[in-house]
C-alpha cells in the first residue's frame, strides 16, 4: 500500500478539547446566540445580481415550497425552497417572488399569507405584507389571494418570461393561465411574453459562489455536525442500536441551534456501510465491525455533509485499518487537488488513484493501475462520485461541466470530497477477512485562494486520534 501520508497521533499538549472540537465541559461548538445569518442586505443584493442578469421587458417568478401533507392532519415540516430562500430569506409557506426590472412598481415583489389573529392563534406567526416590505425590501408585497389578479398585470409589456422549468406542469399552467389572460385583452394594447426561458440555471450559478456570510453560516454548520460526530464516536458501544447512534446527533444538532439535519442520517453498521443509502438504522452494532455514519445538520438553510467510519468498541483490526488507511490517503491526495483553477473532477481523479493502488497493494484488485482505472474493474469497491456542491441543498445547485469540460474550481465554491471503499459481504471474489467492510470518510471544503480549507476538520479522521478519542483520552463526555 502506498504511504503517501502517515497518521499523525494527537500531539502531548494538543488535546481534542486544547482544539476546541469538544469544550471541557461538554459545551456546543457554536452556542445558539452566536449562530451567524445572512443578512437582508444581502438578500436584496442577490435580487439585484439576478436583476442585472434579466434582460429589459422581462419577468421572473418563483413560488417558494407549500406545507406537504404527511399524514392525516399531519403535516411534514416545513423546509422553504432553497431558491427562493436564497434570493428572499423568507421562510414562510406558499409564498411567490416576482422580479420585474424597470417596471414603474418597483423591482421586486412578494405574494406571501396575510396577517390574520385568527389563523395565527392556530399555526403561528406570519410575516404579513408590512414586513415583506420593510424587513424583507420588497418594493411591494400582496396577500396570496391578489396572485390572480396580479400577475396578469405585471405580466403585461414584457416580452421574455422566465420561471423554474424542471417538468412542474402545474405551475406552466398557472402561469400560463396568466398569459393567456393578457392575451385576451391584446386589442386593448396588452401585451404577452413570447418567449419564456428557465430561471434555475441563472440562481444556481450565483448560488455556486458563496459569500463571506454564507460561508460563516457553512463554516458554524460543519462545526456543530463535526462536534457531533465526536461526541458520537465518545459514546458508540457495541449492543447499541443504529438509531441509538443516531439519536446522538440529532441530539447535538439540535442542542447546538440545528432544527434537522440537512438529509436522511446514515448510520450503518458492519456491512450496512456497503449500502450506499443505507437509511433504516434499525440494527445492532456489533463488537469488531465498522460503523459508517453519514450525518450533517442544516443551519439556517446551509447543509454540512460528514461521514466519518469508526470501530463499534473502539479500537481498528487490521483488515479494516489497512482499507481505512486506503481511503484516508485517497481523501488527503483529493483534497490536495481542491485548488483555485484545477478542474472540478481533479479530486475525483486524485482519489481514484490512490484508492486503486491500494486495492492492488493489498490483492483486492489485480493488474496494473493504468488497467484497473481503464477497466473501471474498482467500481466494485468504489461506485460513486468523491464530490458534490454544498450548500443551502446537500447536493447544491451548479453545474459541473461547462460545453463538457469539467469546470475549473474558483474561490468561495465549496464542495464535499469523500472517498471511500466498500467490500460487499457477499464478494467472494476476495479473501473473505475483506468481506463486509465499508469505509466512507467526508469532509467539506471551501476553495479558496490560499489553497483548500476544510470547514469540518472539528472531528478526527486518522486512525490514532479516532482510537484516543473512543478511549476518552484528551476529551470530556458531554454533559
Ligand atoms: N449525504 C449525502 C452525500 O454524502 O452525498
Ligand atoms: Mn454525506
Ligand atoms: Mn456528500
Amino acid at each position: 500500500m502506498t504511504q503517501t501520508m502517515t497518521q499523525q497521533p494527537p500531539q502531548a499538549g494538543e488535546s481534542l478539547i486544547n482544539r476546541n472540537i469538544i469544550t471541557p465541559e461538554g459545551a456546543y461548538a457554536v452556542s445558539p446566540e452566536k449562530i451567524p445569518t445572512v443578512s437582508a442586505e444581502e438578500y436584496g443584493q442577490r435580487r439585484q445580481r439576478l436583476l442585472d442578469q434579466l434582460p429589459d421587458k422581462s419577468i421572473a417568478i418563483l413560488p417558494g415550497a407549500e406545507i406537504r401533507y404527511r399524514n392525516n392532519d399531519a403535516d411534514y415540516a416545513f423546509r422553504q425552497n432553497s431558491d427562493f430562500y436564497y434570493l428572499t430569506g423568507f421562510a414562510e409557506e406558499g409564498a411567490w417572488l416576482v422580479l420585474t426590472p424597470g417596471h414603474k412598481e418597483g423591482d421586486c415583489h412578494l405574494f406571501s399569507l396575510p396577517k390574520d389573529r385568527a389563523q395565527e392563534i392556530w399555526t403561528g406567526f406570519r410575516i404579513g405584507q408590512d414586513a415583506a416590505k420593510t424587513d424583507y425590501g420588497m418594493d411591494t408585497a400582496y396577500t396570496l389571494d391578489q396572485l390572480d389578479s396580479k400577475l396578469p398585470e405585471l405580466l403585461d409589456g414584457a416580452q421574455q418570461l422566465f420561471f423554474p422549468m424542471q417538468g412542474d406542469d402545474a405551475l406552466s399552467r398557472r402561469i400560463n393561465g396568466w398569459c393567456q389572460q393578457v392575451r385576451q385583452k391584446a386589442r386593448m394594447g396588452a401585451i404577452a411574453p413570447e418567449q419564456q426561458h428557465n430561471l434555475l440555471p441563472l440562481i444556481h450559478e450565483m448560488r455556486l459562489i458563496k459569500s463571506e456570510a454564507e460561508l460563516d453560516v457553512m463554516r458554524a454548520a460543519a462545526e456543530i455536525s463535526a462536534a457531533a460526530h465526536s461526541k458520537a464516536m465518545q459514546v458508540c458501544q457495541p449492543g447499541m442500536m443504529e438509531y441509538q447512534l443516531e439519536a446522538e446527533y440529532l441530539y447535538h444538532f439540535m442542542r447546538a441551534g440545528s432544527r434537522a439535519p440537512a438529509y436522511n442520517t446514515i448510520v450503518g453498521g458492519g456491512a450496512n456501510a456497503c449500502i450506499l443509502h443505507y437509511v433504516q438504522n434499525d440494527q445492532p452494532l456489533n463488537e469488531g465491525d465498522l460503523v459508517l455514519v453519514d450525518a450533517g445538520c442544516e443551519l439556517q438553510h446551509y447543509a454540512a455533509d460528514i461521514t466519518r467510519t469508526f470501530p463499534v468498541s473502539g479500537k481498528f483490526s487490521a483488515e479494516q485499518k489497512a482499507l481505512y488507511q486506503v481511503v484516508l490517503e485517497a481523501q488527503y491526495a483529493a483534497i490536495d487537488q481542491v485548488q483555485v483553477g484545477l478542474d472540478c473532477h481533479a479530486p475525483h481523479r486524485a482519489a481514484l488513484n490512490v484508492l486503486c493502488q491500494g486495492l492492488l497493494d493489498l490483492g483486492l484488485l489485480t493488474g496494473t493501475l493504468d488497467e484497473v482505472i481503464e477497466s473501471e474493474s474498482y467500481r466494485r469497491f468504489y461506485m460513486h462520485g468523491t464530490s458534490h456542491w454544498l450548500g443551502i441543498d446537500v447536493h447544491d445547485a451548479g453545474r459541473y461541466k461547462i460545453e463538457g469540460q469539467s469546470r475549473p474550481l474558483q474561490a468561495g465554491m465549496v464542495l464535499t470530497v469523500e472517498p471511500g471503499l466498500y467490500v460487499a459481504p457477499d464478494d467472494d471474489s476476495v479473501e473473505e477477512r475483506w468481506r463486509g467492510i465499508g469505509i466512507r470518510i467526508e469532509d467539506n471544503v471551501v476553495v479558496t485562494e490560499n489553497g483548500p480549507e476544510i470547514m469540518t476538520s472539528g472531528v478526527p479522521k486518522n486512525i490514532a486520534e479516532i482510537e484516543a478519542l473512543m478511549a476518552g483520552q484528551g476529551v470530556a463526555l458531554p454533559a
